[in-house]
């Protein structure tokens, strides 16, 4: 049964305020990519789908940022807005997606995506400064041109970079993304080679301009989990060595405290909380994260039961009255039906959309066996740090 509670108006102008100044404190580092406030609608026979909903997210240069959330939350509409690949019945109905990137010289240029044409953004930006890792990798990989023409395409075309040259640099990727006998398989096309192997050469594709941001979609689903770790770590280390930005999109908590810094959790179009991977892992406060979290698969008992979260999410055809997690959340309050909630501050760098967070709201804890498991998640970063120390 749903709990009363009464918010005022003031409070929400709260939630706002303090999280513009969570934006001025993150100023002073280096911004790669700033989006602010994106809202985009699609128009389809069946009506307007109202996929994003008001989405700020920002990455700071060398920084590895997730976002997580399920299926149909807007996690790839979101990216292929910053690469200026939207489908052609998306609309842009406000907001603004600010890349800075520098010249040769140095000078930085910070250009608003939404404000250039796809034509400039093929140019200048798209392979060359920021690369995308897709999904499926069969889909980015041309099936009748082999390995090695397909690194090069792109240093040849956005820097004309003599062929031998390329192929010296192609050959060098190749085995920077771990693939042996780089020589051979220059020559092979991509049906020649497993799962594992594609995804390593898309990356290794991904890498050829040098770019400043990766965005990787999910690059791991269609992988066994052996695999799925591989290639996890190898973008770690080629984040690290290359001081590279990274944003990482997936359906599982689980993969995100392998490689990011920060979590944003998305839910119907919308970013539900934010923070420090420690904060969103140990500390969740949104109950879409807690079920999210429950969600993981726990390796450390022998309960193998896998939780899902109840229920699915609103079908954005029709405008979502209040919080669009309401529907599938035991922990809803009154005011959820009427009211969206704004983002409450837990730290410096954690914010939750959730109106539990309000002084007035009841106290609820997340559920009793996820508190137990973050405990024994706890313990078990401890002992594999003093393990490692
Ligand atoms: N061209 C389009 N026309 C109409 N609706 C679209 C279009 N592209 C995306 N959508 C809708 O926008 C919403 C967000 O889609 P998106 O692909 O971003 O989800 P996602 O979070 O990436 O999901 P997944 O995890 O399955 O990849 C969905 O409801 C989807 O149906
Ligand atoms: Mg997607």
């Amino acid at each position: 049964m749903a709990m009363a509670i009464k918010i005022k108006r003031s409070r929400e102008m709260q939630g706002d305020a303090l999280q513009s100044v969570t934006i001025l404190e993150k100023t002073m580092a280096e911004k790669i990519l700033d989006i602010k406030n994106l809202d985009i609608t699609f128009k389809t026979t069946a009506g307007v789908v109202h996929a994003i909903r008001g989405i700020n997210i920002d990455l700071e240069k060398g920084e590895t940022v997730a976002v997580v959330g399920e299926s149909g939350s807007g996690k790839s509409v979101t990216m292929k807005a910053a690469m200026g690949i939207l489908a052609s019945n998306a609309v842009v109905n406000s907001g603004t997606i600010e890349f800075t990137y520098h010249h040769d010289d140095g000078t930085p240029t910070t250009v608003d995506i939404l404000q250039k044409d796809k034509k400039w953004i093929r140019r200048h930006i798209n392979g060359k400064r920021i690369s995308m890792v897709f999904q499926d990798p069969m889909t980015s990989l041309d099936p009748t041109m082999n390995i090695g023409k397909q690194i090069m395409e792109g240093m040849i075309w956005h820097y004309n970079t003599p062929k031998a040259e390329a192929y010296e640099k192609a050959l060098g990727l190749l085995r920077e993304v771990g693939i042996e006998d780089a020589e051979k398989r220059m020559k092979n096309y991509p049906h020649q080679l497993s799962g594992g192997m594609r995804q390593r050469v898309v990356i290794a594709i991904a890498l050829a301009c040098d770019p400043d941001l990766l965005i990787c979609d999910e690059p791991t689903t269609a992988l066994d989990v052996t695999i799925q770790a591989k290639i996890l770590e190898l973008i770690k280390r080629i984040q690290k060595e290359r001081g590279i930005s990274v944003i990482y999109i997936t359906h599982d908590l689980g993969v995100v405290a392998k490689v990011a810094d920060y979590v944003n959790v998305m839910y119907a179009g919308k970013i539900v909380e934010t923070g420090l991977i420690n904060e969103i892992y140990y500390d969740p406060k949104h109950p879409y994260t807690w079920g999210l979290l429950s969600a993981m698969p726990d390796l450390d008992t022998d309960d193998d039961r896998l939780y899902t979260i109840p229920g699915s999410p609103p079908n954005l055809l029709h405008e979502v009255p209040g919080d669009a997690f309401a529907p599938r959340n035991q922990f809803a309050l009154e005011i959820d039906d009427k009211a969206d909630p704004p983002m409450f501050q837990v730290s410096k760098t954690h914010f939750a959309a959730t109106w539990l967070l309000d002084e007035r709201a009841p106290k609820v804890e997340m559920p009793e066996e996820l508190r137990h498991r973050i405990a024994r998640m706890k313990k078990e970063a401890e002992r594999m740090e003093h393990g490692n120390g």
